[in-house]
């Protein structure tokens, strides 16, 4: 088992310098919104953030020290490695490599191929949320590992959603570009970001996703998952090694019970801890040091299409600009990127997907960060969407106003908008 990595849990301070830079930033980037698109240029959010922390789609930050690298390849390695039955895999599982689902573009670690997952849940009589867990919901393992003889034979196969289910939906697998930088960035922050944009935008104003941060054993703000529904890189690795590919580790010790069926796992080949936490610690290593995707061209009319973007609305929730707090990694630590996402959730009306995780309601969604949206062909958290437009026109909700003003504009607006997000 390999040896323990030097990145360690990221510090969460956040300087006033960094908070004092966001406002400045994500002012200058949205316009008032009526403002419609005749504003005056705006201050470049186009140009000095993001320097030196993008590089092409599945390559390592620039600017890390021989050690940082060394842990980005041991840990894309074991991103890549296919787990078998006899380590750990199952007994229910989706796939059994992070990769399977996080590839591309093209042969880029770390992407999406668009794998779908399925989570299911009812609504009590009293309006609350239940994800049945005795069904085995509410994420659903759509594969088994089959015919196992271990205290009798027995045969494992994948869930389904069960006919009691009134809730079902899917989730397309995201992109993790980056994220080693929205993992940096001070929970603080996020909550000055919710509280700015209550103050400047209330109609489409988000609210942090409170949610347990296992290690630290208390609340935090949560940034990762659709539903801003994990507060860490690292805890996001246990929760998936669990519950995408039944690998049971630290944080997450227990198996998932096949459709519910805690009796059978008896017959579980592997019952013992299956992952020590240094599996967990290398996914969190590849993911904290993997770039932010890289910006495609920027033209004149992608320049326009910017001053659209934020005259609309949608950079209220697309904030262009956050920065990063202390990190461990120098390269990550202070640094202004553009996600174009604010991680907080939205009451998104008819597109909110039922389910309810951490402090979301049915109805709200983290706002989907738009960097290398470009080379995604299925957009919307169930892929719904195939082009950009569709996506846009989707949105309800909060974000009604801003898809009823894109609707409305002019045709050299509206080019210059899709210029704009085609070249994120
Ligand atoms: C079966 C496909 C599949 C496998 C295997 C898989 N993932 Fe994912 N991943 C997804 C989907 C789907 C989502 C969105 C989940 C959600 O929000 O409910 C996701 C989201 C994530 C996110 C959150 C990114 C963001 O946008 O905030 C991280 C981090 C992540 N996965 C890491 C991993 C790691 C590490 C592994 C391997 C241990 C892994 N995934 C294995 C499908 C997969
Ligand atoms: C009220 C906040 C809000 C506003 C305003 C808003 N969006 Fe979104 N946007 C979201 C949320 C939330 C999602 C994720 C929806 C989901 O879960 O399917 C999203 C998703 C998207 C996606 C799909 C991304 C993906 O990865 O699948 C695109 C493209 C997009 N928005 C573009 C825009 C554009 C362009 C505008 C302006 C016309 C806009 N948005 C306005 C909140 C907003």
């Amino acid at each position: 088992m390999a040896q323990r990595s030097r990145i360690t849990s990221l510090s969460h301070r956040s300087g006033p310098v960094a908070l004092a830079s966001i406002a400045v930033l994500w002012l200058a980037a949205c316009a008032p919104s009526d403002s419609g698109v005749t504003s005056p240029p705006l201050p470049g959010t186009d140009v000095a953030p993001s320097v030196g922390l993008t590089a092409a789609f599945g390559e390592p930050f620039p600017n890390l020290t021989p050690d940082q690298l060394a842990l980005f390849t041991a840990g894309r390695d074991e991103f890549a490695a296919v787990e078998a039955v006899d380590e750990g895999l199952g007994p229910v599982f989706n796939e059994a490599s992070c990769q399977t689902c996080h590839l591309g573009p093209g042969t880029a670690v770390g992407g999406t191929t668009g794998r779908l997952e399925t989570r299911f849940g009812r609504t009590r009589s009293d309006g609350t949320f239940d994800p049945m867990p005795e069904f085995g919901g509410s994420l659903i393992q759509d594969r088994g590992i089959g015919a196992v003889s271990v205290h009798g034979d027995f045969t494992f196969v994948g869930e389904v959603v069960p006919a009691e289910a009134t809730v079902k939906t899917q989730r397309i697998t995201t992109q993790l570009f980056g994220l080693g930088l929205v993992d940096a960035v001070p929970d603080d922050e996020f909550r000055q970001l919710a509280l700015l944009e209550a103050a400047t935008s209330p109609a489409t104003a988000g609210t942090p996703n409170m949610v347990l941060d296992i290690a630290a054993k208390r609340t935090r703000v949560g940034r990762f998952g659709w539903k801003a529904q994990v507060p860490t890189l690292h805890q996001f690795s246990g929760d998936a090694y669990l519950n995408e590919m039944g690998i049971t580790n630290p944080e997450f010790p227990n198996e998932s019970c096949p459709q519910g069926d805690c009796a059978a796992l008896l017959h579980n080949p592997v019952p013992a801890l299956n992952d020590d936490g240094s599996g967990v610690q290398k996914f969190t290593d590849f993911m904290t040091l993997l770039a932010a995707p890289p910006r495609g061209p920027v033209s004149a009319q992608t320049l326009v299409g910017n001053l659209v973007f934020a005259g609309i609305g949608c950079a209220n929730c697309h904030t262009p600009v956050l920065v990063s707090g202390n990190s461990p990694v120098a390269a990550l630590s202070g640094k202004a990127f553009q996600p174009f996402g604010d991680f907080l959730l939205h009451d998104m009306g008819s597109l909110g997907d039922g389910i309810v995780q951490g402090s979301s309601t049915p109805r709200q969604m983290r706002t989907a960060p738009l960097w290398g949206v470009r080379t995604r062909s299925q957009l919307l958290h169930d892929g719904r969407a195939t082009s950009i437009e569709a996506a846009i026109l989707a949105h309800d909700g909060q974000g009604g106003q801003a898809r009823n003003r894109f609707a409305a504009l002019s045709t050299t607006a509206r080019q210059a908008l899709l210029a704009f997000l085609n070249s994120l």
